[in-house]
């Protein structure tokens, strides 16, 4: 996948090569506008030639409240406020104190299989050992509870040691796992029984990637903070956003002698800002979220429809554009053999394999889940035409069909397998 990428412009990248490449990635939920989106670029270009102030730190970034207020109207509820930092995990980072500082508890709950980032404390909020093993010791008083399971949430709630559960709506990287709506709103309200907060981390789901604003919307949730990233300055300068209810942004900032706490350097700058609002304007003005609904609902049936004949296709699932392919261990011996023994090379190895091939063979740019390596994520831009996606699930199907019926795919992915591992 060693290209070098000249432009990139919608829902394609043009290489030095002279190829065109279909982006089904999104830089993992990044580009919900597309690449280069030319109302983004032009406030961008805009901005820089009025030599304007950028980050200042010390006068009132009008820009900053704006976005705010913005992105608190669309979130709804109770969400009033809004912190603005670099990126996803620093948002987690800035939940988890805003959490321990208004409950005064120390624990954080978290559902296994979660990705919420690699600084030190969002590593503390994920249980897989891939990620966490050697950075140790990790914020103490973590604990995680199984997905899905109100029985293990409200156990864990009712020690009473918990500040937070931090959720995301849709698990992404676990394998973009969907909970049944009831299961959310259970823990919202197991969590105001037992006084934690209720945080969700959207900065995969949220930006109408999965057709509302957030994906909270869909269950019909009032969560007490949101974290926002990725998507939210159109892919092109690092933005994230903390959404608060008043209640949380008092007890953290609400005297003089507090209300430097918790500040950022980058948070606000003039940049972000400007690519924050131009985002939403492109969002809303050109109906993005309703195009994921009724796009992400068409791709879903049309994998659906070429695939299901494909023992090895186990699920096709998802909300909005935010799709996976979940893949099985095959049933026929003729396939079992080489996956057992692929396997137990590397985990990920079976599925790097199919991102090769749709990428080698056809163009297309897709990757599997970071938490589950049986997992291909669909995500394209929200502005990928309904061309582009025939042509992906073609391209799926395919490579599918290769995997389950010919001789070329096991046989060369062992050969790089053993490269890999230099054997
Ligand atoms: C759901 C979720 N939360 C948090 C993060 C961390 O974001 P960042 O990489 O911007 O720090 C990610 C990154 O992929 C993510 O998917």
């Amino acid at each position: 996948m060693n290209v070098r990428y000249e432009r990139c412009i919608g829902a394609e990248l043009f290489t030095s090569g002279g190829r065109r490449i279909l982006d089904f990635l999104s830089g993992y939920c990044v580009y919900n506008t597309g690449h280069n989106h030319p109302d983004i670029v032009y406030v961008l270009q805009q901005e820089l030639e009025g030599y304007g102030p950028a980050m200042l730190q010390s006068h009132i970034p009008e820009l900053a409240g704006e976005l705010a207020q913005r992105l608190c109207e669309r979130a709804g509820g109770r969400l009033t406020k809004a912190f603005f930092g670099s990126s996803g995990s620093e948002g987690v980072e800035t939940a988890i104190k805003l959490c321990r500082a208004h409950t005064g508890r120390a624990g954080l709950l978290y559902a296994q299989g979660a990705f919420h980032g690699l600084t030190c404390g969002a590593l503390s909020l994920m249980g897989d050992p891939f990620w966490r093993d050697g950075f140790g010791p990790l914020l103490p008083g973590a604990q995680g509870v199984p997905f899905g399971s109100v029985a293990d949430l409200e156990e864990a709630l009712s020690t009473g040691r918990f500040a937070a559960f931090i959720i995301e709506p849709v698990q992404a990287e676990a394998g973009v796992r969907v909970p049944y709506a009831e299961y959310l709103r259970a823990a919202q309200a197991l969590c105001r029984r037992y006084r934690t907060l209720f945080v969700l981390d959207e900065v995969q789901t949220g930006m109408y990637r999965t057709g509302p604003f957030l994906a909270a919307q869909h269950f019909g949730l009032d969560p007490d903070i949101v974290i926002l990233a990725k998507a939210l300055s159109g892919g092109l300068i690092p933005c994230g956003a903390v959404l608060m209810s008043d209640a949380v942004y008092h007890s953290t900032y609400g005297s003089l002698k507090r209300a430097i706490l918790h500040p950022s350097t980058f948070s606000e700058n003039t940049l972000a800002m400007r690519a924050g609002l131009a985002t939403m304007d492109v969002l809303e003005g050109d109906r993005l979220g309703e195009r994921a609904t009724i796009l992400g609902q068409e791709l879903r049936q049309r994998l659906t429809d070429a695939l299901s004949e494909f023992e090895m296709v186990k699920e096709v699932r998802g909300l909005g554009l935010l799709s996976g392919i979940e893949f099985s261990a095959p049933r026929q011996l003729r396939l079992r053999i080489p996956f057992e023994a692929f396997r137990r090379i590397h985990p990920g190895m079976f599925g790097q394999v199919l991102v090769m091939h749709l990428f080698r063979d056809h163009n297309i740019l897709a990757q599997i889940c970071g938490n589950n390596f049986m997992v291909l994520k669909v995500a394209p831009p929200l502005v990928v035409s309904e061309a582009q996606l025939d042509e992906f699930v073609g391209a799926v199907r395919e490579v599918v069909e290769m995997v389950h019926s010919s001789n070329v795919f096991w046989p060369e992915a062992m050969s790089l397998a053993s490269r890999a591992l230099n054997l």
